[in-house]
């Protein structure tokens, strides 16, 4: 009894640490706000430092602009106009920020990670085939759906997902994240094109792939082609 007591109590005191563990990294206020300084030369390990609160204004919680479309002429036809902490320096600390996504017909948002916040996404024009699979443990589940103009999508945290335009007009949506800053892992970007590269032989045998598919793909996705 006295041993089963001793575990109970263990488990609630791990549970405790885990909860505040998980707690630091997306971290309360604890104050109105705090405005994000504009220091350069500093390491931020969570958020920026504080602004005087006696020096901000209404400008420093808002920001104009996201009227104006992206330009869509890259070569996945999409564009992301990101709102958040470095733009919008009221969000610091506050745990959401936004977006605009734009798409050219066949306009598409390939498969990507926010490593630090789930996404809520409304469409406004057009129509978006989206979708995100579940982890490993989870079998790997595509959940999947076409959303038209008020359709709403819920992409949970650190999973992969992607976004597509598979109407007949350019698309529109904006989405709210669950962080000032959410971060983004395109994953061909990532696994493809990293500098230096992944060893040619790791991606051959990952992907079951031709060395030379391997070579075109880090060619196509490589820091090169773009810098
Ligand atoms: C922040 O500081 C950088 C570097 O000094 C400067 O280029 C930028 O204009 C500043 N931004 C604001 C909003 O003051
Ligand atoms: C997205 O659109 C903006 C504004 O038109 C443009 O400056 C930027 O280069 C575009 N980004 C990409 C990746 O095409
Ligand atoms: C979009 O970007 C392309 C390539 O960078 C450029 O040629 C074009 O003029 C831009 N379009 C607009 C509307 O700014």
């Amino acid at each position: 009894m006295e041993l089963l007591l001793r575990l109970l109590a263990a488990h609630v005191i791990l549970l405790a640490l885990s909860y505040s563990f998980v707690y630091c990294y997306d971290p309360s206020p604890l104050q109105d706000f705090c405005v994000a300084a504009n220091e350069t030369n500093r390491v931020f390990v969570n958020g920026k430092v504080c602004k005087d609160p006696k020096s901000v204004t209404a400008n420093d919680f808002s920001y104009s602009g996201l009227n104006i479309p992206g330009n869509t002429t890259s070569f996945m036809g999409s564009n992301v106009t990101t709102v958040n902490v470095n733009k919008i320096p009221g969000l610091n600390t506050l745990g959401v920020s936004f977006a605009r996504l734009d798409f050219a017909r066949e306009g598409l948002i390939p498969p990507h990670i926010h490593p630090r916040a789930s996404e809520i996404l409304m469409v406004t024009k057009g129509t978006l085939l989206v979708g995100f699979v579940s982890s490993n443990q989870d079998n790997n589940r595509l959940f999947s759906k076409v959303l038209r103009t008020g359709d709403v999508f819920v992409f949970p945290i650190g999973l992969i997902h992607f976004q597509m335009n598979i109407g007949r007009t350019r698309a529109v949506a904006f989405a709210g994240f669950g962080s000032q800053n959410p971060g983004t892992i395109t994953i061909a970007d990532a696994v493809f094109g990293s500098s230096p590269s992944i060893p040619r032989e790791v991606l051959a045998k990952a992907f079951q792939l031709e060395a030379n598919l391997v070579r075109f793909l880090q060619i196509v996705y490589g820091p090169a082609l773009w810098s």
